[in-house]
């Protein structure tokens, strides 16, 4: 595959693709959709996939007629959803029956013996997602609906929603196992790291943060703009086949109500089981047991628990693999409540039937709950450096999923309200994996007439300064710059890691030595009295002059981790490298308007006027010529270092299209100065120079901190 992409790509660069490519084009786009988002394994850069996409597109918009439901181009979705249609599965989705301990699950081996009239059985274990189930229906290898799981006979069609999640193929070959339709059954998740990016983004937007992954699944299901499906980076694992029609035949069901298979065909135990689920050719792919059909759907290109199941043959395994699982559970990138146990032979799973609600032949282990009830006893009021109030409910503490919580972020005002939460509630409280805990409710029935209002201060509770609220944000802020909790939280973002990253620094050492006085500004650092400090108890002359040591490094530190340090507000690491490759002097900003901050990558009118006020402040401008003056560096180096050695060695990647140059004079410019032009984004890459529309490099380029971003103008600057 790699080497018919590399043809492909030839064929764009050269202009000599034409219609033919169509369907290699749509095979290699679908194989490195496989890499990236099921295997997280790229290999091919962003930029040449889009390559390849856009070609796509084109001969398809020149050639409408060979738009197939299955390209890669069909998940775009415009506008909105009008409404959700219910539509009936073609098997019901049955729910499982749950046990708790060792106990339950000797019981239901032991029924499931006696059923399948055998001694043993061969057991599947794999985890239990937690999310929100759903089911797919592939007819002719092609992803025909998605739904959800409704009522468990019926469902809403969601599937142009579906499509916005990248790990379900809409291509599926399922025709190389004899199936012409399938409909099967899985969860959609989304993972503990795109679960904290999203509440981040939440609380950013002054907006409630969700209380679990799984529920904002669920709820992202069913949202009308399938845009916003696609930013909250959902995924999908896939367990379960609930239906099978094999090419040629009319329906033929398996472990379901369309079940036409004769029963009496299937004798349970011993060697006369077949069930032969498809063809390859000639050749008969035997699909005899479960785990084979999770490892199908792995060959089939959807995530599946193939790496995580187990086959094991007595009960005694099933409890060992479970208990063994558990303690990895936190270091699994997704939430799972649970393990399910599968009788693996599919042909004693279809003897064994289900009752109305469960199939005897699957169990779910339910995993100590995550969730606790506990009483809210008073909230307190904690003030960060940018001066913003957070409310933090102190709790009667409780184990929940092996820790202790006794106190829990309530974020602003607004969540107060939405949650309804007073002092004296029952609260039922959850740790989602090691994300941090949340209040997922109040028990407003448990309420006895007792519960008091939560009522926000309007005064800081560290300086008694008035607090402030801003339109449109929701959080209240302390109106005092010089709050002891706003200077201190200033300086401990200023020495931490991220930021200037002075190594035992800590927040001991900002709150002790700001006590002492020695501590108000950021500059302070860099004056501080060794020669007293020395006399502190617990400080002895190795330790004060490993601190020197450490301040005194972190003045040679990049531009862009004193432009986090200093704290402006929304200015997050990502912004700081933006800023800090546009300019030559950190003070440059200063002449920076509001427009002009808004035409650089990724700031908005929030962060660029906030970035606005702080150089509007004289108190800023001498406390950055005080650094300055102190010894930091508030050149940007790397661009100077070129000027002064002209471009020799350097290299250069020119994207989008340039106004006042041609792409190869550009190019020509900057190898008569000795640069060397490349092809693609890399390490290697040192400058790269973008043109209006620039697409997937620039996003790439962004992603790697050495590579400086300039405009056309700087580049013509530059080589001048
Ligand atoms: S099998 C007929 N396997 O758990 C087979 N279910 O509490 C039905 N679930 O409704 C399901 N992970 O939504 C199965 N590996 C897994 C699962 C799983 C999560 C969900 C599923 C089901 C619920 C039951």
């Amino acid at each position: 595959m790699q080497q018919q992409t590399l043809q492909l790509l030839q064929q764009v660069q050269n202009n000599t693709i034409t219609l033919l490519a169509i369907a290699q084009l749509k095979d290699v786009l679908r194989y490195h959709e496989l890499q990236y988002y099921v295997h997280n394994k790229p290999t091919i850069t962003d930029y040449e996939y889009d390559q390849l996409y856009h070609t796509l597109v084109r001969l398809e918009n020149e050639n409408p007629e060979t738009i197939t439901p299955d390209s890669p181009t069909q998940r775009v979705a415009s506008g909105l959803i009008k409404e959700f249609v219910t539509v009936p599965h073609l098997v019901p989705m049955l729910s499982l029956s749950n046990s708790y301990n060792a106990d339950d699950l000797i019981d239901w081996d032991r029924k499931c013996r006696e059923l399948a009239k055998v001694n043993t059985i061969e057991y599947c274990i794999e985890p239990k997602f937690d999310g929100a189930s759903i089911s797919l229906i592939y007819e002719n290898d092609c992803l025909t609906r998605a739904t959800t799981r409704g009522n468990g006979v019926e469902g809403d069609d969601i599937t142009i929603n579906a499509k916005q999640i990248q790990s379900i193929p809409l291509h599926a070959k399922f025709s190389q196992y004899g199936l012409q339709q399938v409909e099967i059954r899985g969860e959609i998740i989304m993972t503990k790291a795109n679960f904290a990016t999203y509440n981040n983004y939440l609380l950013q937007q002054g907006l409630p943060p969700v209380a679990n992954p799984r529920n904002t699944a669920s709820g992202s299901l069913r949202i009308k703009d399938p845009k916003e499906v696609k930013r909250r980076k959902l995924d999908a694992f896939l367990y379960h086949i609930g239906f099978k029609a094999e090419v040629g035949n009319e329906k033929l069901g398996v472990g379901g109500e369309k079940l036409e298979v004769g029963n009496e065909k299937l004798e349970v135990g011993g060697e006369k089981l077949e069930m032969e689920s498809g063809e390859l050719g000639n050749q008969k792919l035997k699909i005899k047991n479960h785990s084979g059909e999770l490892e199908m759907l792995t060959a089939l290109g959807f995530k599946s628990p193939t790496t995580k199941k187990k086959v094991v043959h007595n009960i005694a395994a099933v409890i060992e693999y479970i208990n063994q699982f558990e303690k990895g559970r936190d270091d699994l990138p997704y939430e799972i409540d649970g393990m399910v146990i599968k009788v693996n032979n599919l042909a004693q799973q279809e003897a064994m039937g289900m009752t109305s609600h469960h199939p005897r032949w699957a169990m779910a282990y339910k995993y100590k709950a995550r969730q606790a009830t506990t009483q809210l006893l008073a909230v307190e009021y904690q003030v960060g450096r940018t001066g913003a109030v957070t409310p933090v409910a102190k709790l009667t503490p409780v184990a929940v999923g092996g820790v202790t919580v006794s106190s829990i972020s309530i974020h602003n005002e607004e969540y107060i309200k939405e949650k309804d939460l007073k002092i004296g509630d029952t609260v039922i409280i959850e740790r989602a994996g090691d994300v941090i805990p949340q209040i997922v409710r109040s028990v407003t029935e448990a309420r006895t007439g007792k519960e008091t209002m939560i009522t926000f201060p309007t005064q800081c509770p560290v300086c008694n300064a008035l607090l402030v609220k801003e339109e449109a944000e929701a959080v209240w802020r302390c109106s005092n710059y010089n709050c002891k909790e706003q200077a201190i939280g200033r300086l401990i973002h200023f020495v931490s890691k991220d930021a200037l990253d002075i190594k035992s620094f800590g927040e001991q050492n900002v709150i002790k030595f700001y006590e002492k006085g020695w501590l108000t500004n950021i500059t302070d650092i860099y004056k501080l009295p060794y020669q007293e400090l020395a006399t502190l108890d617990g400080y002895g002359k190795k330790s004060v002059d490993k601190l020197e040591e450490s301040i005194e490094k972190s003045k040679q530190q990049p531009l862009h981790r004193i432009i986090y340090g200093l704290g402006i507000r929304f200015v997050g690491e990502n912004t700081a490298k933006v800023l800090a490759q546009r300019i030559t002097h950190l003070l440059d900003l200063a002449n920076y308007t509001i427009e002009q901050l808004q035409q650089l990558d990724d700031i908005g009118i929030k962060v660029a006027s906030s970035i606005s006020t702080y150089f509007g402040e004289a108190k800023n401008i001498a406390l950055l010529n005080e650094l300055e003056a102190l010894g930091l560096v508030l050149q940007n180096e790397k661009k100077n270092a070129i000027i002064e050695g002209g471009l020799s060695g350097k290299t250069f990647l020119f994207t989008g299209t340039l106004t006042q140059l041609k792409r190869n004079e550009a190019e020509a410019m900057a190898e008569a100065k000795g640069a060397k032009i490349l092809s693609g984004i890399s390490s290697k890459l040192d400058y790269l120079v973008v043109g209006t529309d620039a697409g997937s490099k620039l996003e790439k380029a962004k992603k790697i901190t050495t590579i400086n971003i300039l405009t056309e103008q700087e580049f013509l600057e530059l080589v001048q």
